[in-house]
């Protein structure tokens, strides 16, 4: 597969829009890809409000244990591509479905989290969020107010927070680089995402080694790893 290089230069505006194809080579597990999570657990006993509230203790112990597995990995050379392109660069965005905090790990400061965090927890009847981030295991699982804390990440059937998806779709209506990493393109909005960028005139780049759902809305695809496509599209180190 022959990669041409780009230069982020180029380009005044640019996103990078990632799912956990992105955090793959780090050893994070994907949902829908081989050995993808929803393959070994049934998203609605694990990743939904009514699971929570169900046997709230069994979807936490399952949070808990991503968060635990995401700590034992290190974030990637693609990863630290994208935080070192933002460094130097005016404009640059990372939009990811992500919630494992890869990114910002690396250095990316300009991260907008579609999906909520894993290193957060909301109240579930008061609707406060604080941070958890010291360690895998949970700091509470419960809050002040006697009520379960849950992560504040987004489940099946959950709504996105939305000003952060206006605040995605102001910068994605800007794009003129739009390089997708990593998504199967199946879970919307941020599915629509290509199509947004495509229709703000950006150049829409995929980086995946398999087909998604939404490969029709770029100009260029690449299909390969993540951390080896974007070594040879930026030469920055
Ligand atoms: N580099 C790039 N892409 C990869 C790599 C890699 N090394 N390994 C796997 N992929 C691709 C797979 O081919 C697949 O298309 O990553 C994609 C992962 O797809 P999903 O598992 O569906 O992940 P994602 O698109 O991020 O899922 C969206 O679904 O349940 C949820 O909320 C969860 O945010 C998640 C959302």
């Amino acid at each position: 597969m022959e990669v041409e290089t780009l230069n982020p230069y180029d380009y005044s505006h640019i996103v990078f829009f990632t799912g956990a194809g992105m955090s793959a080579e780090s050893g994070v597990p994907t949902y829908r890809g081989r050995g993808g999570i929803w393959h070994k657990y049934k998203w609605e006993e694990y990743a939904c409000q009514e699971a929570f509230e169900s046997d709230p203790e069994k979807v936490l112990d399952f949070h808990e244990l991503r968060r635990i597995e995401a700590l034992k990995c290190k974030p990637h050379v693609g990863h630290e591509i994208i935080a070192e392109i933002e460094k130097n660069h005016p404009d640059v965005q990372v939009i990811t479905q992500n919630i494992d905090g890869m990114h910002q790990r690396s250095g990316s400061k300009n991260v907008i989290e579609l999906h909520g965090s894993a290193w957060r927890m909301r109240c579930s009847s008061e609707g406060t969020v604080r941070e958890d981030l010291k360690n895998g295991t949970y700091s509470n699982r419960k809050c002040e107010c006697g009520s379960w804390l849950r992560p504040d990440i987004i489940w099946f059937s959950d709504y996105l927070d939305p000003a952060v998806t206006a605040k995605a779709d102001k910068i994605i209506s800007k794009a003129n680089l739009f390089i997708s990493i990593g998504t199967s393109g199946v879970v919307w909005p941020a599915a629509g995402y290509p199509q947004m960028a495509r229709s703000a005139g950006a150049l829409c780049v995929e980086i995946n080694p398999e087909p998604s759902e939404q490969s029709d809305m770029y100009d260029i695809i690449y299909r390969g790893k993540a951390s080896e496509v974007l070594g040879e599209l930026f030469q920055v180190f």
